[in-house]
């Protein structure tokens, strides 16, 4: 499992989600509640940009439809989306926040 540097952890305002692209991959990067998460950045139920989307409780939601995604898991809790989004694992070291996108979890 290959982690690449996302982005600065310093540079991750709590709630705020940085989208950025690893190998390809579009991922948002969300800093809430004392931890990161990354998620792949593209709602399971259309081409919209999960990044651009508001962060609560863990959950980010999509400004389209209004389907929120567990940051842990990826699942969503309501339509219209059914099916998960991929999260990834992330490591901090130091300043650098670390995000593997070569396997899902
Ligand atoms: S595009 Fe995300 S819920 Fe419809």
């Amino acid at each position: 499992m290959a982690f690449v540097k996302a982005c600065a952890l310093s540079e991750l305002e709590d709630d705020t989600p940085k989208r950025v692209e690893l190998g390809g991959v579009p991922v948002s990067v969300v800093r809430t509640e004392g931890e990161v998460f990354a998620i792949n950045d593209i709602c399971s139920h259309a081409n919209v940009s999960l990044s651009e989307g508001e962060v609560e409780d863990c959950m980010i939601e999509c400004w389209l439809h209004g389907s929120s995604f567990d940051l842990r898991t990826g699942k969503p809790s309501g339509l219209p989306a059914t099916r998960p989004v991929p999260v990834y694992p992330v490591k901090i070291e130091g300043d650098d926040v670390l995000v593997s996108v070569t396997q899902e979890s």
